[in-house]
């Protein structure tokens, strides 16, 4: 049997992409989210390039249940596509399927690869979509205000847990922390964490452009 690290993932998670969670949070489109000064139009962009990133990760994380016993702790719960199609559609009814701009066209395909070569990298990828909702919590109050939308409409995806959030969030780390991982999971699923960052970083730079 491979050896196992004994460190907590999500402890180490947290740890190694701290410099990258500090870039993420001041990139343009971040700050434009969390002061609410972002327009109807980049947010639906924004919310549809996330679409295709979400869709990416989760029919990978689908394929790869019977290879990895961890990922049963991503359930129905942190699954935010189907979110990300109500508010796309309250934003805009009957709009075209959203194409996927070049850097959600990579980072789909990095997230591909990943999976394809360690399946548990997949627990990196999505510890990155997840833990964000933190901070969405927070974005979410300032959107709705800067675009004058009621609760519950088109705020979905930016507030999924509403007042469960901290559970949510505390119950998936207490799960996923004690699950076991190679040393070689536990290097792929950091590298997969800090694609992700990059991939959304690149994605919210793209819609901005
Ligand atoms: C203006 C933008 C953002 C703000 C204000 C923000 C804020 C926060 C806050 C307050 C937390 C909770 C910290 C704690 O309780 O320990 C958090 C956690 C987190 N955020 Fe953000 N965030 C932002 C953007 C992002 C982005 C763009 C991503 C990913 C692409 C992201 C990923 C994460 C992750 C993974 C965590 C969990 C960290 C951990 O406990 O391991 N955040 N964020």
């Amino acid at each position: 049997m491979p050896a196992q690290t004994d460190a907590n993932i999500m402890d180490l998670l947290k740890a190694s992409t701290a410099e990258h969670h500090a870039r993420a949070e001041h990139s343009p489109l971040q700050q434009r989210l969390v002061r609410g000064s972002v327009t109807r139009d980049e947010y639906a962009d924004w919310l549809a390039q996330m679409l295709l990133v979400h869709r990416a990760l989760e029919s990978e994380i689908e394929r790869a249940r019977p290879l990895v016993p961890a990922l049963r702790h991503i359930g129905p719960l942190h699954a935010h596509a189907h979110r990300l199609e109500a508010d796309l559609a309250a934003l805009r009814p009957g709009a075209p399927a959203p194409r996927p701009l070049a850097p959600t066209q990579e980072l789909s395909t990095a997230i591909a690869a990943a999976a394809r070569r360690e399946p548990a990298a997949l627990v990196g990828f999505h510890y990155v979509l997840e833990g964000s909702m933190n901070g969405n919590r927070y974005i979410a109050v300032a959107v709705r205000k800067g675009l004058g939308l009621a609760p519950g409409h088109a705020d979905r995806y930016l507030d999924p847990h509403a007042d469960q959030q901290r559970a949510v969030w505390s119950t998936f780390r207490a799960a996923m922390g004690g699950e076991p991982f190679t040393p070689d999971q536990t290097a792929e699923i950091i590298a997969a964490a800090a694609r992700m960052f990059d991939g959304v970083a690149d994605v919210s730079n793209a819609v901005a452009a």
